[in-house]
């Protein structure tokens, strides 16, 4: 009876299915239905129940980023050993800073609800239950400071090689978006602590809006998520292609020096390369001809008066000419 209950919501995902319409169907009475909606949510399900509409399977048990579910079939060395998985937090970058100094480098913290999701420049991150993937990696790479900027390149490159293997064609808004048909769908807030010549640990905040449908007026026109462009695709299997990607960037560059594959992934997926951008800065916004990404991940633009200027990762915001992108 479970089984049969389950396959009629999964079949009807994206809507309610009525209390009395399952009824009908099962030939079993609404309290029935009720009693075994409880005992699956007991066992994990994630549905939701509202009255008057009925029922909505949100996520199967299969489907919560837990450790127990992202491990399976993770062939990584170091990234994701250790997953710290909560149903809510205030932000899993602050947790993970937080724990960074007494953990393990790779060490996952994990969410399926951040009630102070932060973004970059002290933006809130929307990060609604279930809705995404709101995770941060401890690292900590024996590196010099100021080549700490291009892990955000990695991950950036990371995030979009991995949708791009499960069929989603994103592409990389330099430095820190990814983008889906014009609209962001994942930010990336790296934050460091070092002293002036030593890393101690870098937590990278990766936040991807996957099934959220609904956007707030001040977003709406900027942002979207896979579900909303028709990719529905399992979150589990998500994270796992992110860490692989980025396990093999991030060892690239720590242990060769190498930052070769990254930067032909920013390139070629690059949003902005190529196009007229606006470069936001305070109150300053310069129109500038976007040319490339360096070899030291910086942005090289040609301004107004033809002389080429070389920005920094974390300097500036940039917008398109029509928009966005
Ligand atoms: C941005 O585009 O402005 C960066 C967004 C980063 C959001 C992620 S979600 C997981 C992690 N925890 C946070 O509070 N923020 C990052």
């Amino acid at each position: 009876m479970r089984d049969k209950i389950i396959e009629i919501i999964l079949n009807n995902q994206d809507e309610f299915t009525s209390g009395e319409e399952l009824s009908k169907r099962l030939g079993i009475s609404r309290a029935g239905i009720w009693k075994h909606i409880k005992a699956l949510k007991e066992q994990g399900y994630n549905i939701e129940s509202v009255n008057k509409k009925g029922y909505k399977l949100i996520e199967k048990p299969g489907d919560l980023l837990t450790y127990k579910n992202i491990c399976h079939e993770l062939n990584t060395k170091f990234i994701g050993n250790k997953i710290i998985h909560f149903d809510t937090i205030d932000s899993t970058n602050d947790y993970a800073k937080e724990i960074a100094s007494a953990t393990n480098e790779g060490t996952v913290v994990i969410s399926e609800e951040q009630t102070k999701g932060k973004g970059r420049l002290s933006r809130h991150w929307h990060s609604k239950s279930n809705e995404g993937i709101w995770m941060s990696i401890v690292l900590k790479p024996n590196i010099m400071p100021y080549k700490a900027p291009f892990i955000t390149l990695i991950a950036g490159a990371s995030i979009s090689s991995a949708l791009n293997n499960l069929g989603v064609k994103t592409l990389i808004k330099w430095p820190n978006d990814i983008i889906l048909n014009n609209k962001k769908i994942s930010g990336i807030l790296t934050e460091l602590s070092a002293e002036i010549e030593r890393v101690n640990h870098i937590v990278l905040g990766i936040g991807i809006n996957v099934k959220t449908m609904d956007f707030s007026q001040e977003i709406s026109d900027i942002a979207t998520s896979l579900y909303k462009e028709n990719y529905k695709i399992s979150r589990v299997d998500i994270v796992r292609n992110i860490f692989t990607e980025f396990e093999n960037l991030y060892l690239d560059y720590i242990n060769n020096n190498s930052k070769d594959k990254t930067l032909d992934i920013c390139r070629k997926y690059s949003a902005i390369i190529g196009k007229d951008i606006y470069i936001l800065q305070g109150d300053d916004k310069e129109l500038v001809k976007c040319l490339d990404i360096n070899e030291d991940g910086n942005l090289v633009v040609e301004k107004q008066d033809k002389t080429i200027r070389e920005i920094m990762s974390g300097e500036v915001s940039i917008r398109g000419v029509k928009g966005y992108v």
